[in-house]
């Protein structure tokens, strides 16, 4: 399964699905034929969520969530997101062929959008689900220049009301997500499973150094406002001011020259720089530091510099209770445990503010993500499948 979705892909020869593109559309219809085939209703709403639904027969049962994202980073492996969604539809239709009915309503949630590589703002799918989306979250503008507004309109064909929360806070059991470690923890401890103890602080944001365009051949070296040797300069710092200061990371992962040519000094720079750190304070103390770095650069070259900042989580703990639950789980089928803290972001950042979030993270073979090698072997992926079917069978017997 994870296979064929990761042939889906808008740029031939890489997997690239972003919010809302053709491929999105086509992984959507794949994902919803599995969930139909494990017994789910399948809805989507206006911003691509795709929605699977098993319904219980008790009456006044609560909601577990499942799921994670279906759009991916550029030239991405097969397993960021995608797994967390193929999981939880396989689990549930070997509970359906072993003949076992939950107590519980469940819904596989396969969000739209959480890498921001469309828009700047990450967590599009999870915010609209959750009733999280604001006004200046839809004022966002992907690299076409169109709003994130009039692409939901678009695709929706009727005017956009973000709508509130799919559930209630009180209806809900909770949020569980499998996702790949993305780091090579697990894999160091010899583990194929571990729980997530929180996910850490995360700011990302966009630096524009501005200067002085002019010809590359009449200006000499010492008369130029060159925005990019200044972006250049700056990124490097970085790279040393967090390298100093583990577990800081810093990473500017994108740069624009917007009028950039061979033949001209450049004007203009635009850089994105995402900051994460454990500690909220600590996070926030690193990014206030590197943006003045970056204005005392700019002062220095004679350029401006101005800071935008796109997005911004505070470190989110997942619930002990659910944790407990899930390592309880991870014990059965494992035999050992073990805690981690994610510094990737995922969409339980945005799912924890509806209701208790609980993570299991999959062993990667060499830690490695948002590449095209990404791999989890399958022993792993069955380890990972009987601790969500032992979760949802013990959550079913005390329920
Ligand atoms: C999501 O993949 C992130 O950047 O943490
Ligand atoms: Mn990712
Ligand atoms: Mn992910």
């Amino acid at each position: 399964m994870l296979d064929e979705l990761g042939g889906v892909t808008d740029e031939p020869g890489r997997l690239t699905r972003t919010f809302l593109s053709p491929a999105m559309e086509r992984a959507n219809q794949l994902v919803g034929g599995w969930m139909r085939e494990a017994g789910l209703t399948v809805r989507e709403d206006e911003t691509g969520n795709l929605i699977g639904r098993l319904n219980s027969a008790v009456p006044g049962a609560k909601t577990l969530l499942l799921g994670s994202h279906l759009d991916t980073v550029r030239n991405a492996g097969r397993f960021d997101g995608a797994l967390g969604v193929v999981l939880p539809i396989v689990a549930l239709a070997e509970l359906k062929q072993r003949g076992v009915t939950l107590p519980y309503h469940v819904e596989v949630l396969a969000f739209s959008e959480e890498e921001a590589v469309r828009f700047t703002g990450a967590y599009i799918g999870s915010k609209a689900y959750t009733g999280r989306l604001r006004a200046a979250d839809l004022k966002l503008r992907d690299a076409r220049n169109h709003t994130l507004r009039e692409v939901i309109e678009a695709h929706a064909g009727r005017p956009y009301v973000p709508p509130k929360a799919a559930h209630r806070p009180g209806d809900v059991l909770g949020y569980l997500e499998v996702h790949i470690e993305q780091g090579p923890v697990l894999e160091a401890k010899k583990l194929a499973v571990g729980v997530v103890s929180a996910i850490a602080s995360q700011t990302r944001g966009r630096l524009t150094f501005r200067g002085k365009a002019g010809h590359a051949g009449t200006t000499p070296m010492d008369l130029r406002r060159d925005a990019l040797a200044g972006a250049a300069e700056f990124i490097l710092y970085a790279e040393a001011f967090a390298g100093a200061r583990p577990p800081l990371v810093a990473t500017v992962g994108t740069i624009q020259v917007p009028a950039g040519a061979a033949n001209v000094i450049p004007g203009e720079v635009r850089l994105s720089l995402d900051v994460r750190h454990p500690s909220d304070a600590a996070c926030a103390a690193a990014l206030a530091d590197l943006v003045r770095q970056a204005e005392r650069t700019a002062r220095r070259r004679q350029l401006t510099c101005e800071w935008q900042p796109t997005m911004q989580h505070a470190a989110t703990p997942c619930s002990p209770e659910l944790t407990k639950q899930l390592a309880r789980s991870v014990r059965a089928v494992q035999g050992r445990g073990l805690s981690l803290v994610s510094g990737a972001g995922h969409d339980a950042v945005v799912m924890a503010a509806l209701t208790p979030v609980a993570m299991l993270f999959v062993r990667c073979r060499d830690g490695l993500s948002h590449h095209p090698a990404e791999y989890a072997a399958p022993k792993d992926l069955a380890v990972a499948l009987k601790v969500t079917v032992d979760f949802l069978q013990r959550l079913a017997a005390e329920s």
